[in-house]
């Protein structure tokens, strides 16, 4: 018998796809469309639904599908996707980052491309093709439950810093044994979310669409992320999953990109469930396929749903033939009928957790601290300082040292207990290994942040996804409040760790405040007035309002994000000053959650600037970060004060550490438009120079800004450089009263402008 095309190595890929495609029932075909969880087990998803791919399984379960798949009448391998977030997230003891929002602190898109890179070393060694990584939403909403999965508030950041870790992951393309398949999500405006509850219909303009949250998306697809996934929430009463003008227009039409569209979780099941646009799975399906949809994560029903759309003429079979072609290329792109890379123990034992990815994840916990506030108790001087207590709930908790989408954060029911407790470093583990013999290191609880109690709605929703328990705040104990007092006013300083806990974050629990909740505001309180030089780390997903206590008290506060594994002794090296702190905020911080929203880069045209009772500036804004060092910054020239729209404005200015120890110093270039054809921001960060600075170093930093980044979106919804007047804006933050300014006009007369281009 001769070998069928599809199975030889020698045919192109469209040849081998035609081939496969033409030998495929529509069952198949269907089958091949969908993604399923193996929580239920994989027999059913292999041999009943013929299912193309398997997310969510534990390498018990992955190596069972792998067997029923070959065993399958036309043997096609199955694509193996996971949320592999921050470093492997549901491998035992494999390497895990600090989340997103804290690797962003860094602003540091060198650092992100190898962690995407160490990633897929790891990944690829386990038998999972595809992470669903990197998160491109602009979180603006502080309530949200899913702000420590995204890169901050700036979309300038969040494409710089999400183009890198697809990088990273993806290698040099499909061939690479040590890439996985990227996935940009969740397309598009996912956050914009309505008082930040979670996938809440994003009550979002085309122009607001094309001004903030699609320019980090355009640009990964014209860079090649090979997947997106596709947000649950709808725009302007279309649900993502069946908009044509996004999907079809602007991602496959002008952009031109021509990978993977996968649903997030059942989507298509929320049509009909949730949204209530269809009244049945047959016309969901439909709608899904013709929409462009490749890719159906987890709806049982698509199976019979997209067969009975055919047999009923909804959905011509061309249409699931042009979506099962292009999830059968990335198989063959990535040689699976040849190799289905499956899990390989060898490598699993050479490069998970390896000493080289330990490294890098300190490089990456060290880069993500950020010194909020310091009256100069910090760094803590191991001469002076002979006792410290460290309290609160998070200072030992290794599960919020790691964050969401990390071991026992629930996703993952073969890990439930978690990733191993030797791997993870708490910052007590941190504190007691980096104080030395002579420091002693005291630990009180001092407060409990919640309990949890069933949701009378019940364990599930109704597309299988677990919902969460409802939150409980603690009552502030007096006992524990009591001992972390004694313990405070027996130490030479106060270390107190707080902030929240998974029950918090994630999808479907957004929070309605902001506050530290349950005893730990009058833990803090009672801590302030011991007058022992107290020290608060936040370990939380995201910003926090802090209590006046902290603001008016503390000799320090420091946010910590979701560290990752070795967290805890990055921020005692930073604490104790063994490594300079650098980390500089994603996202603002605001004073209390009434401000929201508190992103920096809002059209600011109002009455006033402050609400009657509270003023509207942010506790801390985008950028900010303190050093032990002083930098101060002088001299902005702009060398092409004329430049013309193709030409690229060169600027320089002086940087100077003014103090006594060294510094890693961000420096942020801004751009404001001053005369707009349509209402735009005061000021957007496009470029960052990070520049080393030894005690009294000064160094001129040469800033280059290709005009074509200065554009706005005008009213008809067109990106646009208009010529005229600019301002560049550059320094430490995004605090106005932060930047120096200097002018430049971008002219249309390209003669006039020779100089600059
Ligand atoms: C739903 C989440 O929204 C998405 O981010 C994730 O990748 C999928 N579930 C798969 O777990």
């Amino acid at each position: 018998m001769t070998t069928p095309a599809y199975l030889d190595p020698a045919r192109t890929t469209p040849e081998r796809v035609a081939d496969l495609v033409s030998r495929m029932t529509l069952p198949e075909k269907v089958g091949q469309m969908m993604q399923m969880h193996t929580y239920d087990g994989v027999d059913h998803l292999v041999e009943e639904w013929h299912v193309g791919s398997i997310l969510h399984a534990s390498p018990e379960s992955l190596t069972r599908a792998h067997a029923l798949a070959d065993a399958s009448r036309l043997g096609i391998p199955l694509l193996v996707g996971e949320d592999c977030i921050h470093g492997h997230s549901f491998f035992e003891g494999a390497t895990i980052f600090p989340t997103q929002l804290g690797m962003a602190a860094s602003f540091d898109a060198d650092l992100l491309e190898r962690v995407g890179r160490a990633t897929a070393r790891e990944v690829s060694t386990t038998g999972i093709h595809w992470t669903f990584s990197p998160v491109l939403c602009i979180a603006r909403d502080l309530r949200w439950g899913r702000v420590s999965e995204t890169f901050g508030e700036d979309p300038w950041l969040i494409g710089e810093l999400a183009s890198a870790l697809f990088r990273g992951y993806q290698g040099d393309g499909a061939g690479d044994r040590e890439g996985i398949l990227a996935t940009a999500k969740h397309f598009a405006a996912y956050s914009e979310t309505q008082g930040g509850r979670d996938a809440s219909e994003a009550d979002v303009s085309q122009r607001k669409l094309r001004s903030w949250y699609l320019p980090p998306f355009e640009r990964v697809a014209r860079e090649g992320c090979r997947t997106f996934m596709l947000g649950y929430q709808a725009i302007d009463g279309t649900p993502i999953t069946i908009n044509d003008w996004l999907l079809n227009d602007v991602l496959r039409g002008e952009w031109g990109y021509d990978g993977m569209l996968i649903t997030d979780w059942d989507n298509v099941g929320n049509l009909v469930r949730e949204q209530r646009l269809f009244p049945d799975y047959a016309e969901a399906s439909a709608a899904a396929v013709n929409a462009g949809n490749d890719m159906i994560m987890t709806t049982p029903d698509f199976f019979t749903g997209a067969q009975e759309a055919v047999a009923r003429g909804l959905l011509d079979e061309a249409r699931i033939d042009e979506a099962v072609a292009r999830i059968l290329t990335v198989k063959f792109d990535l040689g699976l009928f040849e190799d289905q890379r499956r899990p390989d123990l060898a490598r699993q034992a050479e490069v998970i957790a390896c000493d080289e990815h330990t490294a890098l994840n300190l490089e990456v916990a060290r880069r993500s601290i950020v010194v909020l506030e310091n009256d100069g108790v910090l760094p803590l001087n191991r001469d002076e300082v002979g006792r410290i207590v460290v309290v609160g709930p998070n200072a030992d908790d290794p599960d919020v040292t790691l964050g969401d989408w990390a071991g026992a954060s629930g996703q993952a029911d073969w890990l439930m207990h978690g990733h191993p407790r030797a791997q993870i470093v708490t910052p007590l583990d941190g504190l007691r290994a980096s104080a030395g013999d002579d420091i002693e290191i005291a630990h009180e609880l001092g407060a409990e942040i919640l309990t949890t109690e069933p949701d009378p709605a019940g364990g599930y929703f109704d597309d299988g996804q677990p919902r969460a328990q409802i939150v409980i705040p603690r009552e502030p104990d007096d006992a524990l409040i009591d001992a972390a007092v004694a313990q405070a006013e027996a130490s030479d300083v106060c270390i107190a760790v707080v902030g929240d806990r998974g029950e918090l974050v994630g999808e479907a629990k957004s929070t309605a405040t902001l506050e530290l909740l349950g005893g730990q505001i009058a833990m803090l309180d009672a801590l302030a007035d011991t007058g022992t030089p107290l020290v608060v780390v936040l370990m939380a997903s995201k910003p926090h309002v802090l209590p006046a206590s902290v603001h008016a008290m503390a000799s320090a506060i420091v946010w910590a994000a979701n560290p990752g594994m070795q967290g805890g002794t990055a921020l005692a090296e930073v604490l104790f000053g063994d490594v300079e702190p650098s980390g500089r905020l994603p996202i603002s911080f605001a004073r209390h959650v009434g401000q929201q929203p508190t992103f920096y880069n809002q059209i600011d045209a109002q009455h006033g600037v402050r609400y009657a009772d509270l003023t509207q500036e942010p506790a801390w804004v985008l950028g900010h970060g303190l050093s032990y060092t002083t930098v101060s910054y002088s001299g902005l020239t702009v060398l092409s004060p004329e430049v013309s729209v193709d030409g690229t404005v060169h600027a320089e200015v002086t940087v100077a550490n003014t103090g006594a120890r060294p510094a890693l110093e961000t420096v942020q270039v801004y751009v404001r438009d001053v005369n707009t054809s349509a209402t735009w921001a005061d000021r957007e960060l496009k470029a960052v120079r990070q520049v080393e600075l030894s005690p009294g170093e000064s160094v001129r930093v040469a800033l280059e800004l290709p005009v074509s980044a200065c554009t706005i979106v005008d009213a008809r919804g067109h990106r646009v450089v208009e010529p005229g007047e600019f301002t560049l804006l550059v320094g430490p933050s995004s605090r106005r009263s932060d930047l120096l300014t200097a002018t430049f006009h971008v002219v249309v007369d390209a003669t006039a402008a020779a100089s600059g281009s």
